[in-house]
């Protein structure tokens, strides 16, 4: 480990480099992915996604711990982002189907106000009518849609630059 007087990265020796919490939470039938229409959503696993967010997180700069969670049901994904989501420094947040009705989930993310972005494997715009609206969107910092698994990694990558420059201040 450098000593702090020979540090030039600015950033101090490792021990003091602020980690940041992010918590992803994925809603119905996302426990499904790979089987689940791949044709829109892809062969992906959720569980390979998740470790590939995990990885990612240790390696962004500044890192994040990143913590998944994934459930069928809107009362416990209003727990996790009560809970979990509370705690933690931003939410990643792919409600599923629940994005389209779901005004607990909407309530929950205004309640904790933590930097959350929205994100869905599949362009929902340009897919039924019943997709296009989302509950969640206008109380999100900011929406991803169409990417695929990338649209995860994109969503960590900002939170990432976000929390680093808002710490800063
Ligand atoms: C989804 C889009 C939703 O409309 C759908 O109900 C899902 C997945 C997506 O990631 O593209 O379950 O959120």
């Amino acid at each position: 480990m450098a000593h702090p007087d020979n540090d030039t990265t600015g950033r101090g020796t490792g021990d003091d480099i602020r980690r940041f919490r992010v918590v992803v939470l994925n809603g119905p039938n996302l426990n499904m992915l790979g089987r689940r229409e791949p044709g829109i959503y892809g062969s992906t696993t959720l569980p390979e996604i998740e470790a590939r967010l995990r990885e990612l997180g240790s390696t962004l700069d500044p890192p994040l711990d990143v913590e998944t969670f994934q459930s069928n049901h809107e009362g416990a994904l209003v727990d996790a982002i009560q809970g979990r989501g509370g705690s933690a420094d931003g939410i990643v947040l792919n409600g599923g189907a629940l994005t389209h009705y779901s005004i607990a989930l909407r309530d929950a993310l205004t309640a904790v106000n933590r930097p959350t972005i929205e994100v869905h494997l599949s362009n929902i715009h340009a897919r039924e009518e019943f997709r296009h609206q989302s509950m969640t969107a206008p109380v999100a910092t900011g929406i991803i849609a169409g990417l695929g698994p990338l649209g995860y990694e994109m969503a960590l990558r900002f939170l990432s630059a976000h929390l680093g420059r808002e710490d800063t201040r």
